[in-house]
């Protein structure tokens, strides 16, 4: 796999407690997904226990969306992607507590494995609270873009959905109007309770609470892949 991305953000804060740490060293080798394993077949195979579908997450952060969702959906396959180490070492632990068979793991970048995965090979994407880089300098950081939404659409099953969470009006207006420039996938709501209220198989996450504590309002937006 080439890695022609450059990647901003942080990949690791403070020093990992000792279990976090053995869990990385031991249980992450067992889970992890090298995006060469995709080439060339459907991430299906991918599951020890099969998977009938498959779902990712882009920047997990601490899994707790991610577990949440695995344990509630047994028969299908999740494919988690976070560079933030002591993230994936949070997830490890959900893992272990919750006895969790269906999720690989990537700790780093998605985009270098969004080109590795086969066309219309997942049925729903979720990226909550990307960071949203809210300098206009760095706006070009932003993970939605033209080119993002492409490789998104081209993995996505027809009808299959993007989940977006953002609680920075800015970084929302930004993905309505880069989904109304890209056409092909559609925005669902029919008013403002589909954006306003999350639905009951959406859980909150570490960083939406924060989100809320300190005043801002989360919007929800769900796409879905029009063929
Ligand atoms: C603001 S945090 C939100 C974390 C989590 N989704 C939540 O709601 O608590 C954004 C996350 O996206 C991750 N991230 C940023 N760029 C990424 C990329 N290209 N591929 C995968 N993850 C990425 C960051 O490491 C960070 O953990």
């Amino acid at each position: 796999m080439q890695n022609h991305y450059r990647l901003y953000g942080r990949h690791k804060s403070h020093p990992l407690k000792p279990r976090q740490a053995r869990l990385v060293d031991k249980l992450l080798p067992e889970l992890e997904l090298k995006p060469d394993e995709l080439v060339n077949g459907s991430p299906e195979r991918l599951f020890a226990a099969g998977a009938k579908t498959i779902w990712l997450e882009i920047g997990f952060g601490g899994g707790e969306h991610l577990a949440w969702q695995a344990e509630r959906n047994p028969d299908v396959g999740f494919i988690g992607c976070e560079p933030f180490v002591n993230g994936v070492a949070k997830l490890l632990s959900e893992i272990v507590a919750k006895s969790l068979g269906n999720i690989r793991i990537l700790n780093g970048d998605v985009r270098p494995l969004l080109e590795c995965l086969a066309s219309t090979s997942i049925s729903r994407v979720f990226l909550l609270y990307p960071d949203p880089w809210p300098k206009r300098r760095h706006h070009k950081r932003r993970f939605i873009n033209q080119d993002t939404l492409g490789e998104l659409h081209r993995i996505l099953a027809p009808g299959g959905e993007l989940r977006v969470a953002s609680d920075i009006p800015d970084y929302v207006r930004w993905t309505l109007l880069q989904i109304r420039q890209f056409e092909k996938l559609n925005w669902s709501a029919e008013g403002p309770k589909d954006w306003r209220i999350r639905s009951d198989d959406w859980p909150t996450t570490r960083y939406e609470q924060k989100a809320v504590r300190e005043g801002r309002i989360p919007t929800y937006l769900t796409f879905t892949s029009a063929t």
